[in-house]
């Protein structure tokens, strides 16, 4: 049982730097520079295995526990993260799980944004209400009055998006998490949308962060994965009961494609952040359409906020808006797009979209014009910003005639 050596990538060192170097290590046994895959799912006992916990986390026994492309993946995110430690599972969504199912029981109560990811939405409007008894209140996290007042004696968590999916409320971290530790309770945020160096929840006080890796960090549309990040204290029960108990764990194949893939995260986001600001423009003073919702735009109701929280980085890279007209025309816009590909998830190469209509039990949380007109989600790609204005500009030409002027 061994635990591979790895070069470091100390905090002093730039962002950029950490992204080629943190969490890889050259391979003692081929002399490979770059961490390869292990797809084994045993690693060599020692001579006296009596020594070895079954239940052992970090060390190289059994793939459940650990494994080398995990390890590397761990140490990586958390260099980026500036966390403490650091658990990879199998997608976002098993991140978020394994996250509850660590710190809520039978009888725990759980304060919620009411604009979430569609999985944590269900999670506490549904499953984990019936199956386990643990309530939830669904709560405009904007507005720090209601979160006060939604607390019980048996609040033990506070969770937020950074930027909602899909509505790109803003919330604030710092002020979050000041309220929720005076309660005794735990800020966890999910930061999918804003992934490092477009900021850090952890250093406005964030308690534990998640990330669905199958976006931003991973880039390439290609692989699936979830992380948590925080104190280690935090961190290693997550990684005992959900990982090794209940088995979210990763596959060894996925932790290298988002080990590679994270390698250009800081170049990726910077190309991401710019074009999405350039995109939100040319949509907002277009007469066809109806409403723009992006941080970065004056008109976001939290632009301020998030210009102070995210440190003028940026304002994220997603947005959602609608084609001033019904949901048939909605349709018939992404019809007649050619670059931009109509499909669900984020975060990747590709500028993605897809339509949200105003039907469905989430849609009463979300604010005017979404309720009017549903939206359309968009997640801005690495394409240049011209040719996606180009694509966009051609699409309302077709589906709504010229715009006014
Ligand atoms: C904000 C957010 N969190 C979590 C997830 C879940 O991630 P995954 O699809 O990797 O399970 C998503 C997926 O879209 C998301 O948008």
């Amino acid at each position: 049982m061994v635990t591979r050596p790895r070069k470091d990538a100390p905090q002093t060192l730039s962002f950029n730097t950490q992204s080629v170097h943190a969490g890889n290590s050259h391979d003692p046994g081929s002399g490979a520079i770059r961490t390869p895959l292990v797809a084994a799912n045993s690693y060599a006992l020692p001579d006296d295995p009596s020594s070895v916990s079954w239940s052992e986390v970090d060390s190289l026994f059994y793939t459940r526990n650990s494994g080398v492309n995990q390890l590397a993946l761990q140490q990586k995110l958390a260099t980026l993260e500036r966390a403490e430690d650091a658990v990879v599972l199998a997608s976002g969504v098993a991140a978020l799980h394994a996250m509850f199912f660590t710190y809520l029981k039978t009888g725990d109560h759980i304060i919620v944004s009411d604009n979430s990811y569609e999985a944590t939405w269900k999670m506490f409007a549904e499953l984990l209400p019936e199956k386990y008894g643990i309530t939830a209140t669904f709560v405009d996290t904007s507005d720090l009055d209601a979160v006060r007042a939604a607390f019980t004696a048996q609040t033990k968590i506070v969770h937020t998006e950074t930027i909602a999916n899909p509505t790109t409320r803003v919330a604030d971290i710092a002020a979050l998490a000041e309220i929720a530790h005076e309660a005794g309770a735990l800020l966890t945020v999910d930061s999918t949308f804003t992934p490092p160096p477009l900021y850090r929840p952890l250093a406005d006080g964030a308690d534990l962060v998640v990330h669905s890796l199958t976006k931003y960090i991973n880039g390439h549309g290609d692989a699936m994965g979830g992380a948590v990040l925080g104190r280690a204290e935090l961190i290693r029960p997550i990684k005992a009961q959900a990982m090794v108990d209940v088995g979210g764990v990763i596959s060894p194949f996925n932790a290298w494609m988002i080990t590679r893939g994270s390698v250009t995260l800081p170049l990726r986001m910077r190309q991401h952040l710019d074009t999405a600001e350039k995109v939100a423009e040319f949509l907002e003073q277009d007469s066809r359409i109806a409403y723009v919702a992006y941080p970065g735009r004056e008109s976001h109701p939290q632009h301020e906020l998030a210009r102070k929280q995210f440190g003028g980085r940026g304002f994220g890279a997603m947005m959602a808006f609608a084609v001033d007209g019904p949901p048939e025309l909605q349709n018939e816009f992404v019809a007649n797009l050619k670059i931009v590909t109509s499909a669900v998830s984020l975060g990747h190469d590709e500028t993605l979209i897809v339509h949200v209509g105003t039907s469905g039990p989430r849609v009463r949380y979300y604010p005017e014009p979404f309720r009017t007109y549903g939206h359309l989600r968009l997640s801005i790609g690495l394409e240049s910003a011209d040719d996606l204005i180009a694509d966009f500009a051609a699409a309302l030409d077709t589906v709504c005639g010229a715009p006014s002027r």
